[in-house]
Order: C-alpha cells, then sequence, then structure tokens
C-alpha cells in the first residue's frame, strides 16, 4: 500500500516536471484543474509570447504582480495549432512576481483536461518579439495596418509640431476584436506610418472604445498649454464617457482621476469634441446609439458637461445603431458662406449591406444642428462613399492650413473578423480630403478627394493613353509586375448618351474587378463578384453603384490598387467607391472599352506605387 503511493506520488512528479520541460523558457506551467493554470514568469526578458489561435474561444488571462491583480485581459491560446505570436509586455513588471491566472474556454459538454494544449508549449519569456510581416500576399503596401493584430475605427486622430497622429480600436492579443485598446502611430505625410505603441489601456472602468482628441493651448481645462486631450468611451457592463491627458504630444496618456466625466442612462459612445471658436465653448457630440441620435454637448472646462440638443430622430438611414460622428465647418466653394457638416456612422444599414457613413449638411450654432432640406423639403440621405469597406471615418483636430482630413475603417462589420489574413486585421482607407461641391441640381454634397500627398507616391508611369474613341473592343494596358500590380490609374473620358465605359482589373486566373459607368443612369458602378477569395462570407461578394453627381458624361477617375483593396476616386472625389479584394494573383491587366454607345478617352495614365 505504502509503495504504491511512493509510486503514485513519483509518476505524479514525472508529470510535472515533464510538463514543465515541454515549456518554453522562462516560464513554470502549473496546471490546477481542467481548466485553470498559473504560469510564474521565472526568466527576465522583456516579453512573454503568447501562441494565438484564430477560431478558438477567447482564455481569460489574470495578471498577477507581487499578489496583486494588475490587469485581465482575453486571447485564443492555442489549442491545437498556433495561427500567430503575439507578446505581453512585461517590462512594467520588472524586478517583481508576476503570475499569469489563465482560465481557458471549456464547453461544460466536452470537458477535457487543458494540459495537452499546444499554447503551452510555446509559452515563452523572450527579449525581442519579430513583428515582420507574415502576410506577403494581402498585407497593404501603402495603407496603414497595425503591425499584428486586430483594428478597428480609427480614432482620436489630431496634428501637432509636423505630425499626423493616429489612434485607432486595437486588440493588441489577437486578430479578432476584443481588450479594446487605443494602439498609435504616426506620420509627417500621411502615407509612411510609424508604430507609437498602446496609448490608452483598459482600466477598472471598462475597455477603452472610440473617442476624439484635441489640442488646449488656452489651457481651458486646466491641465496646461501643452496638453492633449482624450475623450473616450470606458465600456463594461454600461458606457460611460472619460478623460486622459498626454503632456508628451499623445505619446502617453494619463486617465483623469474624476472619470467618468460624463454618464448617461442609455447607450451612448464615441465622444467627439472639439473647441469652438466662435462661442468660446467645447462642443462634444456622443452618438445615442440605439436612439439613433447625436447628443450634443457644451462645456467651458471638459469636465462638466451640459446637455445642449439632440440630433437626427428619424433622418437619415436610421438603421442599426448610430455610432461614432464628427462635426466640422467648411466653406461653399466660390462663396464666402460655410456649412456645417454632421458625420454619422451606422451598422448595420449602409446602402449595400453592414457599415457605412453617411452625413448631413447644415448650421451650427454652438448648441443645436438644423439640418439643411432639398427643394422638396426633405433630408436626403447621403453617403460618405458607396463602396462596402468605410467606417468609423472621422477627421484629424487640428490640421494646418484649415485643411478637414479624414480617415476611415477600410472594412466591415459583416466580416471583418472573416478576412483572409490572420497576423493582422484591417487596414484603413486613404486619407481624404473633405470639401463641399453643389451638384448639377444645387444640392450640396461632401466630396472625398485623395489627399494631395499621395501624389508623391507615384513611381514611374507604366502606361499611357490619349485622345482614342472607345468602342466594345476593348483597349488593354499592362500593369506594372515590378511592383505586383500596385499602381494609381488615372483616367478621364467623356460618354456620349446611353452608353456604358467598362474599366476591368484582371489577373490570369480570370479573377476580375469590373467597373462601369452609366451615362443613363449617371451611375458608376464596382463589381468584386469575381475578384478573387469571396467565399469567407455570404456578404463579401457584392456589387456597389455610386451616383456621380454630373449630368455631361465626363468623367475622370483617380484608382488606388493596393495588395487587397481599391479605392475609386470619381471627379476629384465626389464620388467614392472603397472596396475590399482578396485576388490569388495580383492584377496585371486593364482594360477599358465602351460596352454599349461610344466615348472618349482623354487620358489613361497608369503610375507604379514608389
Ligand atoms: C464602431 C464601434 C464604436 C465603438 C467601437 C468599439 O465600429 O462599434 O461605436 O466605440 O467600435 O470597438
Amino acid at each position: 500500500m505504502l509503495d504504491c503511493r511512493k509510486l503514485l506520488i513519483n509518476s505524479a512528479l514525472t508529470i510535472l516536471l515533464s510538463t514543465a520541460a515541454f515549456a518554453g523558457d522562462g516560464v513554470k506551467i502549473e496546471h490546477l484543474g481542467v481548466d485553470n493554470t498559473l504560469v510564474r514568469i521565472t526568466g527576465d526578458g522583456d516579453y512573454l509570447l503568447l501562441p494565438i489561435q484564430d477560431n478558438v474561444d477567447d482564455a481569460r488571462i489574470q495578471v498577477i504582480v507581487d499578489n496583486q491583480l494588475v490587469k485581465t485581459f482575453y486571447a485564443r491560446l492555442a489549442k491545437s495549432k498556433t495561427d500567430l505570436t503575439v507578446p505581453f509586455d512585461l517590462k512594467p513588471y520588472k524586478g517583481k512576481k508576476v503570475v499569469l491566472d489563465i482560465v481557458l474556454p471549456q464547453n461544460p459538454s466536452e470537458r477535457h483536461e487543458s494540459n495537452g494544449e499546444v499554447c503551452w508549449k510555446g509559452l515563452e519569456v523572450a527579449n525581442s518579439f519579430d513583428s515582420a510581416n507574415t502576410e506577403k500576399q494581402f498585407r497593404p503596401a501603402y495603407h496603414h495596418t497595425p503591425q499584428w493584430g486586430w483594428m478597428n475605427d480609427p480614432n482620436g486622430m489630431f496634428y501637432k509640431d509636423g505630425k499626423w497622429h493616429l489612434y485607432y480600436q486595437y486588440n493588441p492579443y489577437g486578430s479578432k476584436w476584443q481588450n479594446m485598446t487605443w494602439g498609435h502611430s504616426s506620420s509627417t505625410d500621411l502615407l509612411n506610418w510609424t508604430p507609437e505603441g498602446l496609448a490608452i489601456e483598459p482600466d477598472g472602468l471598462g475597455s477603452i472604445f472610440s473617442g476624439s482628441c484635441a489640442l488646449d493651448p488656452n489651457n481651458t481645462a486646466g491641465f496646461g498649454e501643452d496638453a492633449v486631450l482624450a475623450m473616450y468611451t470606458s465600456a463594461a457592463k454600461n458606457q460611460v464617457q472619460s478623460l486622459a491627458v498626454s503632456h508628451d504630444n499623445g505619446k502617453t496618456f494619463e486617465k483623469y482621476d474624476g472619470n467618468p466625466t460624463l454618464t448617461l442612462d442609455s447607450e451612448a459612445r464615441d465622444p467627439n469634441m472639439f473647441f469652438n471658436e466662435k462661442t468660446g465653448e467645447w462642443n462634444l457630440l456622443i452618438a445615442h446609439a440605439l436612439e439613433h441620435e447625436m447628443l450634443i454637448f457644451t462645456s467651458k472646462d471638459m469636465k462638466e458637461w451640459t446637455l445642449a440638443s439632440a440630433f437626427g430622430k428619424g433622418l437619415g438611414a436610421q438603421n442599426g445603431v448610430w455610432e461614432c460622428p464628427d462635426l466640422f465647418e467648411l466653406s461653399i466653394p466660390g462663396t464666402n458662406k460655410t456649412k456645417w457638416v454632421l458625420i454619422c456612422n451606422l451598422n448595420p444599414g449602409g446602402p449595400f449591406g453592414g457599415s457605412a457613413t453617411q452625413y448631413f449638411i447644415g448650421d451650427f450654432d454652438g448648441k443645436t444642428f438644423k439640418v439643411d432640406t432639398d427643394k422638396q423639403g426633405n433630408v436626403p440621405t447621403k453617403w460618405m462613399d458607396y463602396g462596402k469597406d468605410h467606417y468609423a471615418t472621422v477627421s484629424w483636430s487640428d490640421a494646418p492650413d484649415n485643411r478637414r482630413v479624414v480617415i476611415g475603417w477600410m472594412s466591415n462589420w459583416e466580416y471583418a473578423a472573416e478576412v483572409p489574413t490572420v497576423q493582422f486585421r484591417s487596414a484603413n482607407t486613404l486619407p481624404r480630403e473633405m470639401k463641399l461641391f453643389k451638384d448639377a441640381d444645387g444640392e450640396i454634397y461632401l466630396a472625398s478627394a485623395p489627399v494631395d500627398e499621395l501624389y508623391n507616391l507615384r513611381g514611374n508611369l507604366e502606361a499611357e493613353a490619349s485622345r482614342a474613341t472607345l468602342n466594345a473592343t476593348p483597349l488593354n494596358f499592362t500593369l506594372p509586375a515590378s511592383t505586383e500590380g500596385l499602381c494609381e490609374i488615372e483616367v478621364s473620358f467623356e460618354a456620349s448618351k446611353n452608353s456604358k465605359v467598362d474599366l476591368t482589373l484582371s489577373n490570369s486566373k480570370d479573377e476580375k474587378v469590373v467597373m462601369i459607368y452609366d451615362s443613363n443612369s449617371r451611375t458608376m458602378s464596382f463589381d468584386r463578384t469575381k475578384s478573387g477569395i469571396t467565399d469567407f462570407s455570404t456578404h463579401f461578394p457584392a456589387v456597389t453603384v455610386a451616383p456621380t453627381h454630373e449630368k455631361d458624361g465626363k468623367i475622370s477617375l483617380r484608382i488606388f490598387v493596393d495588395r487587397s483593396s481599391i479605392e475609386l476616386f470619381g471627379n476629384d472625389g465626389r464620388f467614392v467607391m472603397t472596396n475590399l479584394v482578396f485576388p490569388n494573383e495580383p492584377y496585371l491587366n486593364l482594360s477599358i472599352a465602351a460596352s454599349e454607345g461610344k466615348a472618349k478617352l482623354n487620358n489613361l495614365k497608369v503610375f507604379s506605387i514608389k
């Protein structure tokens, strides 16, 4: 009997030792029960590397430092295979005792011992983390992406001292939505983005949802003239609004100790604030998500807010939830007048399903937004972009030269978590310059033109044509193979009545994107149903259609082709379509034809991307 017990203890010890031997360097792993494991950090490297499997459920990870719970986060720890590895930063805890208490997801009906999971072998303390790109096929070459992990909304953008700061909804611990944190990148030219790390991380009030930043040169909030103020939604069981302040140009933020600064008794998020020079007060818009309205507040000090009005009930597209507002003033070209633009992102309910950005034009007196009506007295629904992959679009505050530059999330909640990339998920759109224009019937619209900085991306002129008659026989061009098809296509044509002009991008696998201008309906369409990999979601194959806002058939396009996206800007941004595509090989052929009627090609140029 005694011997038998000894044997049992011995074999238990062997199991324990062999488990520890399997684990990576610098950790000691102790399995406590079917689904609970303690990981002690025994090495002194900068990072704990976590093996992640994209399609399993989240494990809950509690970080205990010197016996205190300092952080809880969630990660899809690998069960049968590792899709990507993400770093957990140990630097803040140097010299302290760190233990991770991990609870793995276990389906009660199929409970099993978790000590066989792949993640235990891969956990490792290391001095460096390799963030080199592993997504050669689909990671955009000239759009902003996170180095690894999930990204949704761009938010909190501001410009200061020559730098464009871009924050974004970020999960550093996997490529699906979770652990919402503000990631940070910066750029001096709106083209090249430098990763700046994590700016605002979850805390006791919840995870950090979207919000905005603004400078406070007059020190109205009392944090100093150099302060960069951030407002964001703290999201836990409910959503409340919080304030944080940076004194190092947005690199790090200190949270205000009186948070939350604003609470409401119903779902409200994505605070967007700006200092209104005309009234000398702060204005704040918050999306009253389920009520389909934007709440407008005023404040003198950014801490006490007074509700001034609500805008939107019954207006525009009302489906889904209203999210991510913005409000800014633009001049009406050719006049000395201005109008205000109220941006309202909504999901679902976009013109082609899922997420999209609508906007309203009107006047704003610092308290109330009064929307313009058309000649019939109606408020028409206006979309900023007629593609499927343009969401959560908001603008940079404090931009130089009175510029109003926006950027959007280049995906759609319908399938963002399913797109065929794993190291990272989602890119942002190219930055766009906001301008007002009057269309042929006198109505004011918002144009989204590519920012001028994008001309600097142009490399060699790879193909060119001018003054040709277009008919049913296509003119063919080759896109630059040296840049794997990455290019900007500039084309202008004049279509006769009852004509269709087709532009087709294709590859040798007969995968194609077909863009058709129709002079009858005054529309441009974009068909990605045969564009390559489309079967990861039934929502992905789609034809999107934009009104072109002209009456003369004169169209000039700038089409930006990146590895997994196409952005088509028409007539200086008067119509835009942003659509993701996942071709199995790059599109290297371009053809243009008048499939119906006829048209005159004025000019076509293909530039490689530098
Ligand atoms: C929009 C949104 C926001 C929210 C954020 C959370 O895509 O739902 O309303 O703040 O994403 O990540």
